[in-house]
């Protein structure tokens, strides 16, 4: 059969109609349909509204009612539609979005890790407990730390830890000093951290190289006035710049009383070349699922274990768990202790995870994994730094940070657009708009675990869209075009995000 252009059109706008409608659940099913079959009542009925009294519900729960196969073709489709590290290259710079390995799944899922119990008694759970005190050396001799805590969850709330432990340092001392410096490039975790604790974060400048010059921290320390509680550094820093000043930094924090906080996130860049303990940081966080392939996980699960110096070990979170004669034991009586930061004993399946992966390296793979980064972010910054001017010229570690100001001043398309029409190329876009000392940032971050093809096609990729941006403009700034739904209201899904389905209709 002929078909005219137009009906051709209308056609596949009709196709994609139905093809690109997916109700959420709830607005699937029909009354009484069910996805269950339930056995038969082999007890007395009870009448649980009589039971339950003022606790009983009194309307329904407005559970979807569907069968089985329209659950699970309503997820899957939803998990297919999603972007991932299991499909697609993923350089969201500071994410560091680096290939899972199966080999720590498989670990993770072996039913002695899996299926155990948190209560399980110490002396059943001996394997368990062992993993997690040999992971917690390794990676207190990574960082040239005395300690590891490895319960908090996640990054940032492992900042919040490393901070409490450190109050709780200076209360056990009879001082509590507020202020805690902070470079401008810091993730916004290190100041709302600071402030959860009641510290008060004190921003300064970095210097014109990217990198903190220690006579701009003095000249902030002495402005701010008051009692010194401490630095927080990132390092390598937010822009993938080593901060080679830090001996000095700590040594003029640690002259004035205070302490120095080092966010480790960034530690993928230095494995085996650069400790930070080395250099006069007391307390850090490490995040497992950027240095040690774990998956992140949309806002966990992950794991932000703190490496500390013996004067802090006092202060670490319960549970400790620790090796007494033969056996490993959990350590519940620590009365300095900051208390528990999570239940349990933190994410246990992420430990598991990145015990598998550093045990299957090694010392000189782990040093030839920061290496092998390090090789992929410069091979980046050199194959586009023609194309697009980088932040910064400094020598870099992992990622390459670049800026709009260029092709913005030229064709008006910016950073976002960028972004958006890599998505019809097949990439996740890297991420934009941060650090926040960079004009329209876009932040690359390849990770050692991409092949050169790959990085030389999505530099190939970048580059064909920054000539598309001086041919036609409008085609990145309408873009994606490519994909289930078009450009989003980025602007009204932060200030208005309907996070829970309501039956009544968004406004
Ligand atoms: C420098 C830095 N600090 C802290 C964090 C927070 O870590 P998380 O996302 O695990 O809470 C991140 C996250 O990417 C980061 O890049």
């Amino acid at each position: 059969m002929h078909r005219g252009p137009m009906t051709a059109k209308l056609m596949s706008e009709a196709a994609k109609g139905l093809q690109f409608k997916e109700p959420p659940i709830f607005e699937r099913g029909t009354p009484g349909r069910t996805g269950a079959s339930i056995a038969k009542l082999d007890v007395p009925e009870v009448d649980l509204q009589s039971e339950l009294g003022t606790l009983a519900r009194r309307v329904p729960a407005g559970l979807p009612e569907v069968s089985e196969p329209e659950v699970i073709r309503h997820f899957v489709r939803l998990s297919q539609w999603n972007f991932s590290i299991d499909t697609q290259f993923y350089p969201l710079g500071s994410c560091t979005m680096k290939h899972n390995p199966k080999v720590n799944e498989w670990a993770a899922r072996l039913d002695g890790f899996a299926n155990l119990h948190p209560y399980t008694p110490d002396h059943l759970a001996q394997g368990a407990l062992e993993l997690m005190v040999r992971l917690a050396a390794i990676l207190a001799e990574i960082v040239g730390l005395d300690g590891v805590s490895l319960q908090p969850a996640a990054g940032a709330q492992g900042e919040l830890t490393g901070l409490m432990m450190m109050r709780a340092y200076f209360k056990k001392h009879g001082r509590s000093p507020r202020k805690v410096f902070i470079p401008d490039s810091a993730h916004g975790t290190n100041p709302a951290s600071c402030a959860l604790n009641g510290f008060d974060a004190v921003p300064f400048a970095s210097g014109s190289q990217g990198v903190v010059e220690p006579e701009t921290l003095v000249r902030a320390i002495e402005a701010a006035g008051g009692e010194v509680a401490g630095l927080m550094m990132t390092n390598p820093n937010t822009l993938g710049l080593y901060e080679s000043a830090m001996p000095k930094l700590c040594q003029l924090i640690h002259e004035r009383g205070g302490l120095v906080y080092g966010d480790g996130a960034n530690m993928n860049a230095v494995l085996g070349r650069a400790r930070p303990g080395d250099v006069g940081v007391d307390v850090m966080q490490y995040n497992l699922h950027k240095t040690f392939t774990t998956p992140h996980g949309g806002g966990g699960p992950g794991s932000g274990p703190v490496a500390f110096r013996n004067i802090l070990e006092p202060f670490q979170p319960l549970p400790v768990v620790r090796k007494r004669g033969d056996v490993y034991v959990v350590d519940h009586d620590r009365p300095d202790s900051v208390g528990a930061v999570r239940s349990f004993f933190g994410n246990f399946g992420m430990m598991v995870r990145a015990y598998t992966y550093i045990r299957e390296l090694g010392a000189d793979g782990l040093r030839e994994v920061s290496d092998m980064a390090v090789l992929n972010a410069n091979y980046v910054a050199a194959r586009l730094r023609n194309h697009l001017p980088l932040a910064y010229e400094t020598p870099m570690l992992h990622e390459a940070v670049f800026t709009d100001r260029a092709i913005e001043a030229e064709t008006t398309v910016k950073t976002l657009d960028i972004a958006k029409r890599l998505i019809d190329y097949g990439y996740h876009p890297p991420t934009v708009y941060f650090p926040l000392v960079v004009r329209g940032a876009l932040m690359i971050e390849p990770t050692e675990t991409e092949t050169k093809q790959t990085i030389d096609a999505f530099c190939d990729s970048l580059i064909a869209i920054l000539g598309e941006a001086r041919e036609n403009p409008e085609l990145l700034k309408t873009a994606p075009h490519l994909t289930r739904l078009g450009r989003l209201d980025e602007a009204r899904a932060a200030r208005k995000p309907r996070l829970r389905w309501s039956p009544q209709a968004p406004e």
